[in-house]
């Protein structure tokens, strides 16, 4: 087959983006608005089912097919319903986004006096969200001959230095277990390890008067920061035809921050 810039269309594929209706310019926005302008019908899920309805209507309003939808990750009664507004919508399930996360609203606390519940808080939508939203979509998948999940790590996981690295790390061990689980049910499962993005949430993070961003113009091999719109390019080939022989893999696009001393 040769190949063409086709394989990167998805049109018809019904996508769902979890995380995509919280803060106004945010990552998960920007991969519901890609995936949009790829053909994908998408479903704009998040714990801020106004912002998810927003975000769906500015698709919309560009000639896209979108919905939004309330979910909370962690809850598996929740991501059910989610999976069930996407067939009932569009008829079924083909790509899964599991961008929801705590990244601002998280414990920083160090390992020795974190509490338990902070942990657990954590776990339960870092990791647990992304199993939970996969699980309730593979059997779309499965019935429509396959699909493809992305989970979105961090730069921050390489290496772990607290609660949030630790959980992104754990999803990175989610994301090859999966990928061979899956792989032979045309399932392909890979993750996303953005660097530091100018989101509105990374903004509240690391403002731009933080040392922090010294660090950054330090280590990274290109710019400190990216915008969310340019990561959409690696998530479009991880869920079209063109990245269907690509699995278990991690993909930094971070500017090179991943090769840091
Ligand atoms: N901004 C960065 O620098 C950066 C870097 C690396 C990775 N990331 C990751 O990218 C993703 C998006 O980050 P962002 O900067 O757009 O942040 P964001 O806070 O705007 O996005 C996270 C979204 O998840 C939603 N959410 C939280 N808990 C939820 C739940 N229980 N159920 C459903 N939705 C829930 C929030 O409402 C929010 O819309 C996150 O996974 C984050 O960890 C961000």
């Amino acid at each position: 087959m040769t190949f063409t810039l086709d394989q990167f269309r998805l049109d018809g594929k019904v996508a769902i983006v979890t995380g995509a209706g919280g803060r106004g310019n945010s990552i998960g926005r920007a991969y519901a608005m890609g995936l949009a302008n790829a053909g994908a019908w998408v479903v704009v899920a998040d714990l801020n089912e106004a912002g998810a309805l927003a975000v769906a209507d500015e698709i919309k309003a560009a000639g896209g097919k979108a919905i939004g939808v309330g979910v909370d990750v962690a809850d598996e009664q929740s991501t059910l319903v989610m999976a069930d507004a996407a067939k009932e919508a569009f008829g079924g399930v083909d790509v899964l986004v599991n961008n929801a996360a705590l990244m601002v609203d998280i414990s920083y606390d160090n390992l020795e006096s974190i509490s338990l519940e902070a942990w657990n808080k954590a776990f339960a939508v870092n990791l647990n969200g992304a199993l939970l939203c996969s699980r309730a979509v593979i059997p779309s998948m499965r019935a429509r001959g396959g699909g493809r999940i992305v989970n979105q790590t961090s730069g921050g996981a390489f290496p772990a230095t607290g609660l949030y690295g630790i959980s992104k790390l754990a999803l990175v061990g989610l994301t090859t277990s999966l990928a061979k689980q899956f792989g032979k049910e045309n399932i392909t499962c890979n993750a996303i390890a953005p660097g530091n993005v100018t989101s509105d949430a990374g903004k509240m993070l690391v403002p731009d008067d933080s040392p922090f961003i010294q660090f950054l113009q330090a280590t990274v091999a290109t710019r400190a920061r990216g915008e969310p719109d340019e990561l959409v390019g690696t998530l479009l080939l991880l869920c079209s035809d063109a990245g269907a022989w690509i699995t278990g893999q991690t993909i930094h696009v971070d500017g090179g921050w991943i090769m840091r001393p």
